[in-house]
Parts: C-alpha cells; structure tokens; sequence
C-alpha cells in the first residue's frame, strides 16, 4: 500500500500562448458518435481521437449500465418517471464524473448502480454480473456524512472490514493506513462532531477505502462544503484516487468540480425523467487549472450544451 503524500499544488497557470494545437471543448467541434451500450455522446474532434481516455476500452467495461429506466410509485399509485433509457460503460480504474442538475436522477443511477435500488427496466452490470444488491465491492461516499457519531475516527474506518471479520490487529492497520492517507493521522479518536466539515467528508473516503472497493461511488460528497475547502477537497480526492487507483463514479452539479475530477464527464439533463445527455472526455494533465484557456472551453461547452446555469 502506498504510503500518503502531501496534496500537490495547481502548478503553472497555462496561457492562450502555451495552448497546443488543439483546444478542447470547442462546441463548434463537437460531433455526435454512440458508444457499444448505445450512448449518444457529444465529443469534441480533437477529444474524440482519443475517446473514453487512457483506459483499456478493449476490455469489457467494469460497470455497464443497460437501457436503465426508473419510476418510482408515490402514495400507492401516482408514477415519478425518474430516468429514461440511461446507458453507459465506465471502464477499470477510470474517474467517471455525472453531471446535471437537481432532480435529474444522479442519486438514483448511482443507488442502482450500489445495489440499492432496482432499475424499472434495464440493468446495471458489474463485472459481467448483474447488479443484484448492495456488497463491499462498491464503496459509497454520500453529501451528507452518513457517520456513526457514537464512534471515533478510528471507529468509523474499520467498521467496514470489522463487519467483514477481519481480525483487530489487521482491521487497526487498514483503518490507520486509509486514515494516514486521507490526511487525518492524529484524529483517530476524535468523534464526528468534533470535525469539520471537510474532516467528516474524508472520515467518508477512509471508511469507503477501508472496505477495500473495487468501485468507488461518491455522490456529491462536497456539496456542503464551502467553495474553498471543497476546492482543497477536490484536489485531496484527486490525490487520494492516484495513490490508490479504483473505478470511481462521481456525482456532482458542479461543471469546475466535473472537469477538476473527471477522465469523462457524462452529462443528464431534464427535470423527470433524466436522460443522458452530450459525454466530454476531459483530455486535460492533472492537476487541472481553472484559468487554463482549454478547462475554460471545456466549461464553456458542456455549459452551452446542458441545462447548467454557472
Ligand atoms: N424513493 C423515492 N420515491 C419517490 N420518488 C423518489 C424517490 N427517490 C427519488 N425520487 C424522486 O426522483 C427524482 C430524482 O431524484 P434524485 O435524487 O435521483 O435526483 P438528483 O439528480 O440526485 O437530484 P439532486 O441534485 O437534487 O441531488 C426526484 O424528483 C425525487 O423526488
Ligand atoms: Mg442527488
């Protein structure tokens, strides 16, 4: 297990002089193709050369969402259409972000996608198996902490593998290393309240790793955060995500925190039913700068093409 480094900083700003020949995200360069699930994305000429990123797109994805639709009944009869014909691979290793607005269904793909909930018609493939339930191969980081407030830290974080029955002297040692590694060594045994925010929201992260997931599911996990220390988190999870690789799905509204995070960003649009919409391979080196002239055609682009409002 990697031992935990220092979070890096943004790097260099790039300029308009700097740019290489091609910029991303050029809307007027954007073109349509479909993916083997059957996805309409929208891929920008020079991106698209290089579609779905550095992963290995000749294996069979890791989670393949299949012609998912959702409706749930409310008071006994009244439907809520909540997705519509949702399909998408996400590839080994690959940080997958879904963006869209409130109400477009994020939460609900991703509970299908953990097992939580059943699609309507359709299904979500892990690893070639359908999704039948939830299991500690998929760890889940949710807006709100979701922590056992009567636990320490420590507590917490092997709680996971304590379920699992994995002996004390072990489950101390993954506890402490995926406390180390998100930044909260010396916090062991404080309890929830005694943390901010932030330090709640990585006592998520460590507890989800704890388990040892394949697939790392987060949704909106810095929504309560203030605007900097969310920006400090987004770098954290980027550094937390390469020192120790998963599948990650990432759900967000946050179109800067989309392209910060995301080797793809898939976008939903519509209020009920969610649908997808256009797909960005964000072919940008990390860690990504804001006032980059390409992150800003990026952002221009997915703004102009979805319902986001900046
Ligand atoms: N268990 C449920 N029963 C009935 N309706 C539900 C249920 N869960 C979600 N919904 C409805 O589904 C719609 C989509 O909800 P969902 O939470 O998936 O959207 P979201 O895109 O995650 O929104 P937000 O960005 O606000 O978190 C909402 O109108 C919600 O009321
Ligand atoms: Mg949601």
């Amino acid at each position: 297990m990697g031992a935990p480094r220092p979070a890096e900083g943004w790097g260099a700003p790039q300029t308009a002089d700097n740019l290489p020949g091609g910029l991303s995200g050029t809307p007027e360069a954007a073109r349509s193709r479909t993916t083997a699930a059957g996805t309409r994305v929208r891929m920008t000429q020079v991106e698209g050369k290089r579609a779905l990123m550095d992963n290995d797109t000749s294996k069979p994805p890791k989670i393949a969402c299949e012609k998912i639709c959702k409706t749930f009944i409310q008071k006994g009869t009244q439907q809520v259409h909540v997705l519509e014909d949702i399909s998408l691979e996400v590839f080994d290793n690959e940080f997958l972000v879904i963006l869209g607005p409130g109400q477009s269904g994020k939460s609900t793909l991703l509970r299908i996608i953990a097992g939580l909930e059943t699609p309507s018609t359709g299904r979500a493939i892990l690893d070639g198996r359908e999704v039948s339930g939830p299991g500690p191969d998929r760890g889940l980081v949710f807006q709100s902490y979701m922590l056992f407030a009567w636990r320490t830290v420590l507590g917490n974080v092997e709680m996971g593998p304590k379920l699992q029955g994995v002996g004390k002297k072990e489950r101390r040692e993954i506890a402490q290393h995926y406390i180390d590694l998100v930044g909260l060594k010396g916090f062991e045994k404080h309890y929830p309240h005694q943390l901010s925010g932030g330090m709640k929201q990585r006592v998520g992260i460590a507890r989800a790793y704890a388990n040892n997931p394949q697939v790392m599911l987060l949704d909106e996990p810095f929504g309560q955060l203030d605007a900097q220390t969310r920006l400090f988190m987004e770098k954290e999870t980027e550094r937390i995500w390469q020192a120790e690789k998963r599948t990650v799905i990432f759900v967000t509204n946050n179109i800067d925190e989309a392209i910060i995070l995301g080797d793809r960003i898939v976008t939903m649009v519509g209020k009920l039913p969610g649908r997808m919409g256009p797909a960005y391979p964000v072919d940008l080196e990390r860690p990504r700068e804001p006032t980059d002239m390409r992150f800003l055609k990026l952002r221009y682009a997915i703004t102009e093409a979805s319902e986001l409002v900046l």
